[in-house]
């Protein structure tokens, strides 16, 4: 069982490896308009003056926006060394007055002190450890290096969403997406009352923030307006629907992908258990 999973990693990181090869910042966020929204939810938490890191920062987009939009002293870790040299050439090229210090590392080994950040950021990246227990390894990293106070915005898919998307879809006869990564890479979603039970010893959940409505419109109503041809990202429908998910952001709690930010508790003993 271990072996598959250590089997399925390297395959993605490989894949990792030759995506950012493409040299297309979409490649890593196909669904580039919810990458955006997610952006949005990000920013709600990021402040002038503040230490952001972004894990698996892939090419640097969401960095860019919370570089450019705040000040900020901004940092980004990805495993892929080619990602890391895509992001460097990126932002030297369309935002070369943005100071973003980017390096090679894992999720689950940061290369940055205890209590560095106030804000830690991740838009998929923990999905791609495959393994409940390395991502619990990854929470506590982040935990680690989160100042007291520091808030995790964690941008990550849940298998809770994406089965209420599909029970939509069924009532609307149309196939269940895959809960092991439809968009074509392989990921290990988490389970909502899984993580809850393991943060509420390090975090407090101060935010949840839902993409029901952008998955309403893109994954239902896009697939019966389009049928039979397949749905697809750039559909002018999905830029409308993330113009209305900005005002009316969730439905019904649909759709993988869920915000949840947590504190770091400004006494980080706290809320540890007594064993
Ligand atoms: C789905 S992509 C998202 C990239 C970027 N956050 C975005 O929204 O465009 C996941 C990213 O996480 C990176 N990644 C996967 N596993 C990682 C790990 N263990 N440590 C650091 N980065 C990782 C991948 O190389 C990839 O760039």
């Amino acid at each position: 069982m271990k072996n598959k999973v250590t089997d399925k990693a390297n395959d993605l990181k490989r894949q990792y490896d030759s995506i950012a090869l493409s040299g297309d910042d979409k490649t890593t966020a196909c669904d580039y308009q919810l990458r955006e929204l997610e952006i949005d939810n990000g920013l709600n938490f990021i402040h002038d003056g503040d230490t952001i890191l972004d894990v698996g920062c892939g090419p640097g987009v969401a960095l860019q926006e919370y570089a450019t939009k705040r000040k900020v002293k901004a940092f980004g870790i990805d495993y892929s060394e080619n990602m890391v040299a895509f992001a460097k050439s990126r932002i030297a090229e369309v935002e070369p007055t943005a100071q973003i210090d980017f390096r090679c590392a894992s999720v689950d080994d940061l290369p940055f002190e205890d209590e560095s950040f106030d804000v830690v950021t991740s838009h998929r990246c923990l999905m791609a450890l495959l393994d409940w227990d390395r991502q619990q390894k990854a929470l506590l990293e982040i935990k680690r290096v989160l100042k007291p106070g520091g808030v995790y915005v964690m941008m990550e898919g849940t298998f809770d969403g994406l089965e209420r998307l599909n029970a939509y879809r069924r009532k609307f006869n149309l196939t269940e997406i895959e809960a092991d990564g439809q968009d074509r890479l392989h990921t290990l979603k988490f389970h909502e009352q899984q993580l809850a039970d393991f943060c509420v010893d390090h975090f407090e959940l101060i935010h949840t923030q839902r993409f029901g409505m952008y998955y309403f419109l893109t994954r239902i109503v896009q697939p019966l307006l389009v049928a039979p041809d397949a749905p697809k990202y750039d559909h002018p429908l999905n830029e409308i629907a993330k113009q209305i998910a900005k005002l009316v952001p969730d439905f019904d709690e649909i759709g993988h992908l869920v915000g949840f930010s947590w504190r770091k508790p400004v006494d980080s003993n706290a809320n540890k258990q007594s064993v």
